[in-house]
């Protein structure tokens, strides 16, 4: 972590220990070091193939099975990536500041299950989670290996309704069971730790600019500056997968110099 002060560093986890209701933002920043590559920037998905339409969901309701022959015949980049990736020691260190009882919730835009593969226990998968199928009536969420694939588009179970991915698709409405769980958990926080996200996609982009408006702190992990980056009270530059285990090491020693001192 070439341009990083441990000053930096032991004022970020100062934040966090002090700060009554932690949460945490996530972007495809945090899963680079698991060899997922983000969708932006020089090494972006979008940048080398560019953005997929911003219709897909419309395109799945108009011809559900030929979504499902496309998704079965051609997988994209980037499901391709999720079969091998594994989390990094960064996602681990989320693990242990929520066992540490620091985060209290991660809100992920990432649907690469590797938060949860790590681990974290309070998660809200705001994009879906692309290891998991979702029936668009109900909203029941189903393990891939739950639904026949026999007849496409695969049905419901429960309610007959069409099955996608759990992935939300351009286009698709946010699930509300779990737009309502990162709205609520964003009202309490009074700390949002913001990692590996370039803050442009909304609704989740705006949940750091609440906590800001609504008198919290901001704590920024980014290898370059985002459009957060002047809202920070801390922005801590380099990658997720050196920089959380760092931080996570600054709160641990500083939780336990006050058992040793008090
Ligand atoms: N460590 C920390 N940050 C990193 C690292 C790293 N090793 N590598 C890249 N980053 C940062 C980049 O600087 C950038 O700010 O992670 C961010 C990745 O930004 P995006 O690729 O735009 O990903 P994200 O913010 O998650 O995109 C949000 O857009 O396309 C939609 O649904 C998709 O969930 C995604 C949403």
């Amino acid at each position: 972590m070439k341009n990083l002060s441990q000053t930096e560093l032991e004022r970020a986890a100062d934040l966090l220990i002090a700060a009554r209701y932690v949460t945490a933002l996530t972007g495809a920043g945090v899963s680079v070091e698991s060899g997922i590559p983000p969708f932006r920037g020089p090494d972006g998905l979008w940048t080398k193939h560019g953005e997929p339409p911003l219709d897909g969901y419309q395109r799945f309701l108009a011809d559900p099975k030929g979504y499902w022959e496309n998704r079965l015949h051609n997988p994209s980049p980037i499901a391709v990536a999720l079969e091998k990736a594994k989390p990094n020691p960064g996602h681990y260190a989320m693990v242990e500041l929520e066992e540490l009882g620091i985060l209290r919730m991660v809100i992920t835009q990432n649907i690469d299950n590797l938060h949860r593969m790590a681990g974290q226990k309070r998660l809200a998968e705001i994009h879906g989670n692309g290891t998991l199928l979702r029936c668009i009536q109900c909203g029941t969420r189903f393990a891939r290996t739950a639904i026949s694939l026999e007849v496409l588009p695969p049905r419901c179970p429960h309610c007959q309704g069409l099955i996608k991915s759990d992935t939300v698709s351009f286009g698709e409405p946010i699930p509300l069971d779990v737009l309502e769980v990162c709205e609520r958990e964003t009202r309490r926080s009074d700390c949002m730790l913001v990692a590996g996200t370039s803050a442009f996609v909304y609704p989740a982009a705006a949940f750091p600019q609440q906590v800001k408006q609504q008198g919290g702190i901001l704590i920024e992990v980014n290898l370059t500056e985002t459009p957060l980056t002047p809202w920070a009270d801390v922005s801590l530059q380099g990658k997720f997968g050196e920089i959380l285990p760092a931080l996570c090491a600054c709160v641990k020693a500083r939780l336990q110099g006050r058992t040793t001192t008090t």
